[in-house]
């Protein structure tokens, strides 16, 4: 017996760790990297939140144990993000038709959601915005689901394209799922508004789809609450759907993998029954959660202090990232570069899009060693007073060429 063939043919790199690697082995001074969804500081570092260190020594100074944690994880936890998602008085969770599951970062919420739904014969087609984050469409095909795109800005990039959106999923069929970002999208960073999160879950309910909320950036964009609103739009009586949480931005534990999957049934027996299911989908994949993250998670949550020490640097994340918005358009329109700009000051999270063309990015980097995903996508979080003006010097550039 051998390996299969097609194992002996080099895959594809990452559509965006393929560029941090590649970055990585640049040996270029003054490199830029504007690829992967990290958020860092004005030195350019992605610190250790203080409020994480202190719940790490309270956790130190406890007696531990390595034994293997529920494989749903652990209960403090799960209620706690569940609230932190729902809000504790949301009807969903006082009658426990609202259940979250601990999953290794929001990739592993996606992928439970989606090996859930697979293993207990739902609809095969899912329907992504396009653009999405690259690994969406790759997580979701190799869970065994048929991808549907539906557009989602218009040509400015600026707004949603709410025609082309609602006439695309008009073809959706009942028992289709359908992908949302809760906030922050990624990569355009525009958000539907709240009227439009009501016509999303008019669609939903009448075409009876299945709402899959991917919320990696709860709190980046305008604050806890306002950043769960649009889903909390869905969260109708006796209405069902899934959402993916991640802690990695908005605790900064990206290496820690802790993220939630939650899920909202009709009632609180179906989501007992549902609730099996899931362990089931984690038992066969990585059989338990890992713990440290989600007792530094929950530590953090369960404690008044502590919590409002976390919401005080979050805020200090969002501000930054708002700040960086202003100043990139600055700097974009202090050299008159062709297009309009001041849309990416009010878009939310990480990311803008700048809409650049396959050999402008390769110009990018192979000529100024800036590196980007795709079409242009950028993070906003990794400007610094360091590299902001090299990178417009090189963005003038490419695009004067
Ligand atoms: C839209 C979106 N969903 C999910 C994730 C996954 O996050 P995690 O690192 O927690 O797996 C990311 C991370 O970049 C993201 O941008």
């Amino acid at each position: 017996m051998s390996l299969p063939s097609l194992a002996r043919i080099t895959a594809p790199p990452d559509p965006i760790l393929g560029l941090t690697e590649l970055f990585g082995s640049d040996p270029r001074p003054g490199k830029v990297n504007l690829s992967s969804g990290v958020f860092v500081d004005a030195t350019g570092k992605t610190p250790v939140l203080d409020v994480v260190v202190e719940a790490e020594r309270r956790l130190a100074a406890e007696a531990g144990t390595k034994l293997y944690r529920p494989i749903d994880g652990e209960p403090a936890f799960r209620k706690l993000v569940r609230g932190l998602v729902l809000g504790d008085d949301h009807e969903a969770v006082t009658s426990g038709r609202a259940l979250a599951t601990q999953t290794p970062g929001g990739t592993g919420g996606l992928r439970v959601a989606a090996d859930l739904l697979r293993q207990t014969g739902s609809g095969t087609t899912l329907w992504m915005s396009e653009p999405t984050w690259p690994n969406h469409p790759q997580l979701f095909h190799a869970a065994g689901f048929r991808i549907r795109p539906y557009p989602y800005t218009d040509a400015t990039g600026r707004r949603i394209d709410e025609a082309a959106m609602f006439a695309a999923l008009d073809h959706a069929s009942p028992g289709d799922v359908v992908l949302l970002h809760g906030a922050c999208h990624n990569p355009t960073g525009v958000d539907p508004s709240p009227a439009q999160w009501r016509r999303i879950g008019d669609l939903v309910e009448e075409r009876r789809l299945l709402p899959l909320v991917d919320l990696a950036y709860q709190g980046f964009g305008d604050g806890l609450r306002e950043d769960a609103a649009g889903l909390l739009e869905l969260v109708r009586p006796g209405a069902e759907l899934l959402v993916s949480t991640s802690y990695s931005k908005t605790f900064s534990l990206y290496a820690e993998r802790v993220g939630a999957m939650l899920v909202v049934a009709r009632s609180a027996a179906d989501a007992g029954a549902v609730q099996t299911h899931v362990k089931a989908a984690v038992r066969t994949n990585y059989s338990n959660p890992p713990a440290h993250g989600a007792d530094v998670v929950r530590t953090i949550l369960a404690d008044a202090e502590l919590r409002a020490r976390w919401e005080v640097e979050l805020a200090a994340m969002r501000t930054r990232i708002k700040d960086n918005r202003a100043a990139l358009v600055e700097a974009l329109e202090a050299r008159s570069i062709p297009g309009d700009w001041t849309g990416i000051a009010t878009q939310r999270g990480m990311f803008a899009l700048l809409g650049l063309t396959t050999h402008q990015v390769a110009r990018l980097r192979d000529a100024h060693a800036v590196y980007v995903v795709g079409h242009g996508r950028i993070n906003v979080a990794g400007f610094t007073p360091a590299n902001l003006d090299p990178f417009a010097d090189a963005l003038a550039a490419v695009i004067a060429d």
